[in-house]
């Protein structure tokens, strides 16, 4: 069966923290996978979480089968989290399934669009979160992409973004990133996605929403601006939202996928088609860390707790990106790199050639992903002065 198979690469994100594990190195910094550290370079888990899991481990009652949706009170919960008080809610045109994170949500929501249309194209910006052209390629969809990001001026190409998707069929699926762009860190202002919005109107194509950073940007509500304003603008809008990052629930898989359609009528027949879509594929999400979202959003008290330690993770890398840019002016570097505190969320893109991040790897055990794009949440007051002093050298 498997003798004509030939050895895969290890993937592009996930296979850094492989090496950096088995690096000696004291000083060595894994910059690769998305993930919030401390200043201390711990992963924590949020004191919301661990009171919640707390009370979890009293009350809950039964391991039984929860169903292909998950839990209808998690699902009730994060669609307030991410809509707010939203129209589409009262007319009773969208639908929330919780998924194994954000990337069983983009898979589901790929494979739904593939049984409506098999084959349809999406487009996704260029560049793009690595995984996004296989999860949704494995879903069956052509994936096509539209310009993104300006390289050499480490800006937005909103002009080119602009013109690819005016061009884009009424057929086609459009992958936009809600807030804290990945890899980039370039996010569209109001304005844009206004502009998009009625792109998306006047032509009718699908957007699919990619929201696996809500509150690391802006905060909570900012963050889902152009979510909700295209929510308003069209009639057909599915979207996918990550309980990893901003409950730091990585490993627990927790994520929601969200359909809208053009009436109550029109998004119970989708639904009734996402249901057989999850069936086949995972049958049912996992539901610990929906329980913990939920007793975090259904308590005031654990709702507070939760904004506040958001709050300081967000600040927190902020914080390290004009401490990397001080640092990196105060290594003798006179390349300018300010635009890494225009960026929003974990991720910046250096700018550094291929060569450069391989080197900072061998050389130095900094490990980024081979774009140069870099985790910014790695960065802590200890490392910061042997980051930036690596990167003026291979520079
Ligand atoms: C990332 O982009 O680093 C994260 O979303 C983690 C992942 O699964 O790739």
């Amino acid at each position: 069966m498997f003798s004509e198979l030939k050895a895969q690469p290890a993937d592009p994100i996930l296979g850094l923290s492989i090496k950096y594990r088995e690096d000696s190195n004291p000083n060595k910094i894994d910059m690769g996978p998305g993930i919030y550290k401390d200043e201390r370079g711990h992963t924590p888990i949020l004191g919301c979480v661990k009171a919640a899991e707390q009370q979890r481990f009293e009350a809950e009652q039964s391991k039984a089968y929860l169903g292909s949706s998950g839990s209808a009170l998690f699902n009730e919960k994060i669609t307030q989290l991410n809509l707010g008080e939203h129209r589409v809610i009262h007319e009773n045109r969208v639908r929330t399934v919780s998924t194994p994170g954000g990337t069983g949500a983009l898979r589901i929501a790929g494979e739904l669009i593939n049984a409506s249309r098999p084959g349809a194209t999406i487009w996704v910006s260029n560049p793009t979160w690595a995984n996004h052209a296989g999860v949704f390629t494995a879903a069956g969809l052509q994936v096509k992409t539209y310009p993104y990001y300006d390289y050499d001026n480490k800006c937005l190409d909103f002009a080119g973004m602009r013109n690819a998707l005016s061009a884009v069929s009424k057929n086609d699926a459009v992958l936009l990133h809600a807030c804290c762009h990945n890899p980039s860190g370039m996010d569209l202002s109001q304005e844009q996605w206004q502009e998009v919005a009625a792109l998306a109107n006047r032509l009718g194509f699908l957007p699919v929403v990619d929201m696996a950073y809500q509150g690391f940007g802006s905060g909570v509500d900012e963050d889902a601006y152009g979510l909700r304003l295209l929510a308003d603008s069209v009639e057909e809008l599915l979207y996918c939202s990550s309980c990893s990052k901003n409950f730091g629930l990585y490993r627990d898989r927790i994520g929601a996928l969200s359909i809208i359609a053009d009436s109550p009528r029109a998004t119970d027949i989708l639904y009734s088609v996402l249901l057989p879509v999850i069936r086949v594929n995972y049958s049912m999400p996992p539901a610990h860390g929906a329980a913990i979202v939920e007793a975090i959003l259904t308590s005031a008290e654990l709702t507070g707790q939760w904004q506040q330690e958001l709050r300081l993770m967000r600040e927190r890398i902020a914080g390290m990106r004009q401490l990397l840019v001080d640092k990196l002016q105060a290594a003798g570097v006179d390349r300018d790199f300010s635009f890494i505190t225009r960026q929003n969320g974990m991720f910046s893109f250096l700018g550094i050639d291929a060569n450069q991040v391989q080197q900072l790897q061998d050389e130095f055990s900094i490990y980024m992903v081979g774009s140069s794009r870099i985790n910014v949440a790695a960065i802590t007051p200890t490392n910061v002065d042997y980051l930036a002093e690596s990167i003026a050298t291979v520079l």
